[in-house]
């Protein structure tokens, strides 16, 4: 059983990742059904949370029925990362993860994200403070390094873990890849097979397919895989992973009436949560997936993506059903 502190979160744990405006809660809330062992939140700004910023603020918002849910926050400034830790903690999430990996300039060129793969000393320095200040588990996500030739992950993981932070989680690019490339699993590998390491170090980076989890579990012995791309618009991908894993076949993907109702619950739960202007709009990018392979769907699509009142996308979905509802996804 893996163990994230005193949490225990399963065999070979698969994490959502946390994804600007994708890993909400509704979309965590779909996830958690299919199989995911533990959700995390869109990273917030340590800055924004301080500032009492609306939109960094409504980020904190989690269900009860996705625990355990993990609060990612990000920053390099200290007291405001100190400070964001007590806001998170009032909002009684499971776990506090830190980002250490966001590749984007403007995260960057303050320090914070990847940019602080540059100064390793003050990373140990912001994860041991955070970990002294809270109760709740922290964990880190990272990647392999500013760049190619500065990877210095096996040391700077233990580092990490001699602070305190109780799991790990390596997406297997550097910053400089950005995300080009194909994700390189061995030095996580490195990190999980450093005798000293002790505690989860989970994979991330290309994990999409069935096949591709289990080498991570039986070639590369890492703890737990974080997925990220692949269950956008598809949260099916969790329950897929697990059947694989137990049976060694591929489920069946999920049918019409199963993806119709996701989509529709996808945009209640959203709208429930954040209001019909901006339930309707950011829940947009999630249906291409859902209905993903089907011919002459453009009309549909169209209709989903432009409209701007919910009944309108609701009446869509029903169209769907109607004209497609016997289609065979391969
Ligand atoms: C749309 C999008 C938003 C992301 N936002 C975040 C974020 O807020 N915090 C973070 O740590 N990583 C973020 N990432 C990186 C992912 O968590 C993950 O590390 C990366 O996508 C690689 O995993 P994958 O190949 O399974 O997608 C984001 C990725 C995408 C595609």
């Amino acid at each position: 059983m893996v163990k994230i502190g005193d949490l225990e979160v399963g065999e070979f744990p698969l994490l959502l990742a946390p994804m600007e405006d994708v890993s909400d809660p509704p979309f965590r809330a779909l996830c958690k059904e299919q199989g995911a062992d533990v959700v995390y939140t869109e990273f917030i700004s340590s800055e924004g949370l301080i500032r009492d910023a609306a939109k960094s603020v409504m980020k904190l918002d989690i269900y009860e029925k996705e625990r355990p849910v993990g609060i990612q926050i990000f920053g390099a400034v200290l007291e405001s990362m100190l400070r964001s830790v007590e806001i998170v903690e009032a909002s009684g999430p499971d776990i506090i993860d830190i980002n250490f990996g966001c590749p984007v300039k403007k995260v960057v060129s303050k320090g914070a994200g990847a940019g602080i793969l540059k100064d390793i000393d003050l990373m140990v320095k912001l994860t041991e403070a955070m970990v002294k200040h809270t109760k709740l588990p922290v964990t880190v996500k990272t990647r392999l390094g500013w760049d190619h030739d500065s990877i210095k992950i096996v040391e700077v993981a233990e580092r990490l873990q001699d602070v305190g932070c109780k799991a790990i989680s390596i997406h297997g690019r550097t910053r400089a890849q950005m995300y080009k490339g194909d994700a390189d699993w061995v030095p996580i590998a490195e990190v999980k097979n450093n005798p000293r390491m002790h505690i989860p170090v989970f994979g991330n980076g290309d994990v999409n397919s069935p096949e591709r989890a289990m080498e991570m579990r039986d070639v590369y012995g890492l703890d737990g895989a974080m997925i990220g791309r692949a269950s956008i618009g598809y949260p099916w991908f969790f329950r897929e992973v697990k059947h694989y894993f137990e049976t060694g076949t591929h489920l069946a993907p999920p049918t019409m009436v199963e993806r119709v109702e996701a989509a529709r619950r996808h945009l209640q739960m959203s709208i429930d949560w954040k209001g019909e202007k901006l339930g309707v709009f950011e829940t947009r990018r999630h249906y291409t997936n859902y209905f993903k392979g089907i011919p002459d769907f453009k009309k549909y699509r169209m209709k989903m993506v432009t409209s701007d009142d919910s009944a309108s996308v609701f009446e869509a979905f029903d169209e769907v059903l109607e004209k497609f509802g016997d289609f065979q996804f391969v």
